[in-house]
């Protein structure tokens, strides 16, 4: 099964394991989807360990073993997307600052640059505040040969169908878990390149912010405001 999932037992760097998922929001998705808001405003508080591992599995993480498939789809299995999370000082409750790798295969970070980078990451991103204030950054990127090899030149837009699956995963996660993030499209590519550190065939391809949501973050409508509004409409 290791090797179905592609780890072996060779040697590996430095691996931090996450806690193992397990359903602890008690969130039903209608409630999820109608929360969904996003979210650019947080206060000073970490995120938790078990916040982050939902969080990354929901967006990347195995979710069926015999061929390690994943919660997000994804065009033939193939699996462009490398997952970075970027975490500020103090900004999960148990880890350091830096860049970190999400492993899927078992569920672990390896770090990939120390040091807080969310300002010059902000800096990247046309200097939108939110990026540098989250206490943590998801960023997608992909390695479009993964898709485009099976694929050819229709795999560039499975590609970014991949990335858009598992960022609405996080989207949703982080509401149930009551935190809050926003897609982040607007940056300069090779300056997320030159920030995080990335190989040549890795392409950052969307940043997501997470955060505890202040007390003026936007809400959502109500399902019984939607109700009445919609009967309203009807002839
Ligand atoms: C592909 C894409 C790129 C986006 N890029 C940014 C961005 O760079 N900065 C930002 O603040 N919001 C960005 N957003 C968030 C949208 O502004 C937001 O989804 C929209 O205003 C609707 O609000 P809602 O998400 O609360 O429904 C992006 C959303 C998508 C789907």
């Amino acid at each position: 099964m290791l090797k179905v999932l592609g780890f072996g037992l060779g040697a590996t760097p430095k691996q931090i394991p996450l806690p193992p998922p397990k359903p602890v929001t008690g969130v039903n998705i209608e409630d999820a989807v109608l929360a969904r808001r996003s979210i650019r405003e947080y206060i000073d508080k970490p995120l938790t360990m078990n916040q982050l591992s939902l969080l990354l599995w929901s967006a990347q993480g195995i979710t069926e073993l015999r061929h390690g498939l994943r919660a997000a789809p994804s065009a033939g299995a193939t699996y462009p997307i490398e997952l970075y999370v970027v975490v500020g000082e103090g900004g999960v409750e148990g880890l350091g600052k830096g860049v970190y790798r999400y492993v899927p295969q078992n569920h672990s970070l390896i770090l990939h640059k120390p040091g807080d980078v969310r300002e010059e990451l902000a800096e990247a991103a046309l200097k939108q505040p939110w990026v540098k204030e989250a206490p943590v950054t998801l960023v997608f990127c992909a390695i479009f040969a993964r898709t485009t090899v099976r694929y050819g030149r229709r795999g560039f837009r499975y590609v970014f169908m991949d990335v858009g699956h598992a960022a609405q995963n996080v989207y949703l996660m982080a509401t149930a878990l009551g935190l809050g993030t926003v897609g982040v499209g607007a940056f300069n590519d090779e300056e997320v390149t030159a920030v995080l550190g990335l190989k040549g065939e890795e392409v950052p391809t969307y940043l997501m912010p997470v955060g505890v949501p202040s007390s003026n973050a936007p809400k959502s409508s109500t399902f019984e405001e939607l109700e009445k509004y919609f009967r309203g409409r009807h002839g």
